[in-house]
Formats: C-alpha cells, sequence, structure tokens
C-alpha cells in the first residue's frame, strides 16, 4: 500500500479513489502493458508518460472499462460500496459509472464527440443521461460550460465539425466536466494543438482540476504538460512501469536510465 497522502489543509486521505494491481493486457501474443500497480488518491493528478507504443493508451482503455485486463485487479471506490472489483460489474453499472463518475476525454476529439448533433447537445446530453430533464435548466448550463471553455455562446447550436480542432477539444472536455465527475481519464488532451491553444487550454485544465477537486489519469508524451498537471508520474517503456513518484522527482532526478533519457533534451521532439 502506498501511504496516505497529506493535503494542503492537514488531512489525510487514506483511501484511494482507484486501487490498481498487476494489470496486464495483450492483444493476442502483442505485449499492451504489464503488471501495472497504483494508487490514486481523491483530487491528485496521476500523468502517465512515455514514448509511442508504450502501453499508455492500453492502460487508460483498461482502467476506464473499455478493455478487460488479462490479469490482475482494478478496484474503484463506488459510492455507497467503498472499493468495488470493476471485473465483477455488470456491463449496465459499467456504463452507468462511465455517464455519472467518470469522464473520458479521448485524443482525438472526435472519438469522444458526437459529431451529429450541435455543441449544445453534446454537453447536454451527458446531464440528461444522469436525469436531467429541464429543457431551459440544461441549456443554461450549456451555456455556462461552453463560456468556461471560452466558445462563444452564438456557437452552441453549431455541429462540432464546424468547430477547429482547438474548439473540439475544448468541447470535449466540457462535455466530459458539465456533470462533475469524480474521475477524468484523459489522452493527450493537448496533443496535436498550436502551443499557443495547448497553453491556454492547460491553463483552463489547471483551473478546473483545481476548483472541482478532479482526481486525473493523464496520459501524456509532452513533459512540460505533466509538469504542470500532474503531481505524480508514472514512467512507461515497453509496457511497463520503470519509474513513479512526485512529479518533480521524476523529471529533475530521474533513477531509471530511460527517465534519464526521456527528460534529456534527446527525446524531447
Ligand atoms: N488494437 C491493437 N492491436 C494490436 N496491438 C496493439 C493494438 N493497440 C495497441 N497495440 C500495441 O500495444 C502496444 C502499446 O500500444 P499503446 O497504443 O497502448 O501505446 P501508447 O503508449 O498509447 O502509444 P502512443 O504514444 O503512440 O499513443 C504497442 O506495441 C502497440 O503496437
Ligand atoms: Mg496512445
Amino acid at each position: 500500500m502506498m501511504p496516505a497522502v497529506a493535503f494542503a489543509d492537514g488531512a489525510l486521505e487514506d483511501t484511494p479513489l482507484l486501487s490498481v494491481r498487476g494489470l496486464s493486457y495483450h492483444y493476442g501474443r502483442q505485449l499492451g502493458c504489464r503488471d501495472v500497480s497504483f494508487d490514486l488518491y481523491p483530487g491528485e493528478v496521476l500523468g502517465i508518460v512515455g514514448e509511442s507504443g508504450s502501453g499508455k493508451t492500453t492502460l487508460l482503455s483498461c482502467l476506464s472499462g473499455r478493455l478487460p485486463p488479462g490479469s490482475g485487479s482494478i478496484h474503484y471506490d463506488m459510492a455507497g460500496h467503498g472499493l468495488t472489483d470493476l471485473a465483477g460489474l455488470s456491463e449496465s453499472e459499467l456504463r452507468v459509472l462511465m455517464r455519472s463518475d467518470w469522464g473520458i476525454v479521448h485524443q482525438t476529439p472526435r472519438d469522444g464527440l458526437r459529431m451529429g448533433v450541435s455543441a449544445g447537445a453534446n454537453i447536454g446530453e451527458r446531464l440528461m443521461a444522469i436525469g436531467a430533464r429541464h429543457y431551459g435548466e440544461i441549456r443554461a448550463a450549456a451555456l455556462d460550460w461552453l463560456a468556461r471553455v471560452e466558445i462563444p455562446a452564438n456557437r452552441i447550436d453549431h455541429l462540432p465539425q464546424s468547430f477547429s480542432g482547438g474548439m473540439q477539444q475544448r468541447l470535449q472536455i466540457a462535455r466530459n466536466l458539465v456533470n462533475k465527475p469524480r474521475l477524468v481519464f484523459m489522452d493527450e488532451p493537448t496533443g496535436g494543438l498550436d502551443v499557443s491553444v495547448q497553453a491556454k487550454l492547460l491553463d483552463l485544465l489547471r483551473g478546473l482540476v483545481s476548483e472541482l477537486g478532479l482526481s486525473v489519469v493523464l496520459v501524456t508524451h509532452d513533459l512540460a504538460v505533466a509538469r504542470l498537471l500532474a503531481h505524480r508520474l508514472m514512467v512507461m517503456k515497453s509496457g511497463e512501469v520503470v519509474e513513479s513518484g512526485l512529479t518533480d522527482q521524476v523529471l529533475d532526478d530521474p533513477h531509471h536510465p530511460y527517465s534519464q533519457l526521456l527528460v534529456s533534451s534527446v527525446l524531447q521532439v
């Protein structure tokens, strides 16, 4: 077990939100990820870094219930039930978690948005999925979230395909955060964006994480993003975690030769 985490106000939180042990996944004979273990505590941002093909997306897909792990366990602190083995949940119980407790921000916004419905509907349907029925309230919430992610109100009835890549990414974030999830999975949330758009999005994410007290598992190959957002880091190579620790420790004083290579300028493209 990891030690309890001390928060700024001095409170100690010793029940993890997510507890992962010995998690492995193979695509046929191809290794996806192997023997991954960690605990994620409420309010914590865990960054997963590593080169292309190191198993980051595979791990995230297992954690968020989209791939069934080949071996190992994932326990999630379900409201009212405590730590619960995800493998024991039915399809419908898992779907409830996905649309109420969790947010999943995909690397490609198209995968995380419904391209055939308006921006407002993309946000509103997440609220309707958890029981909202009042049209005026749903529309007001959609407008509020469009403003938070700096999308002009007059775009509310437009389809996402008329949006730029950066706007689509921000819409995806609004859609995923509107129902105040406890846990958000993000796969390269700033990937493929201009540097200036990236910087604004990072600011936004940082603000939302602290304002909403989100717990986040953040996949990125961008160490600057990891430095800015993540409290702790796991470094992956060839499907395995080769180093983990507090973000500043890992980035400023990496111990594993691969982490040293990663933080040296050689691999920072
Ligand atoms: N659908 C699939 N079928 C077969 N092998 C796969 C599949 N998806 C991923 N893999 C393999 O699993 C390993 C891990 O891939 P994964 O996509 O998890 O890496 P990643 O760290 O997310 O990479 P990237 O930074 O490029 O997104 C790689 O060897 C990859 O080729
Ligand atoms: Mg990936």
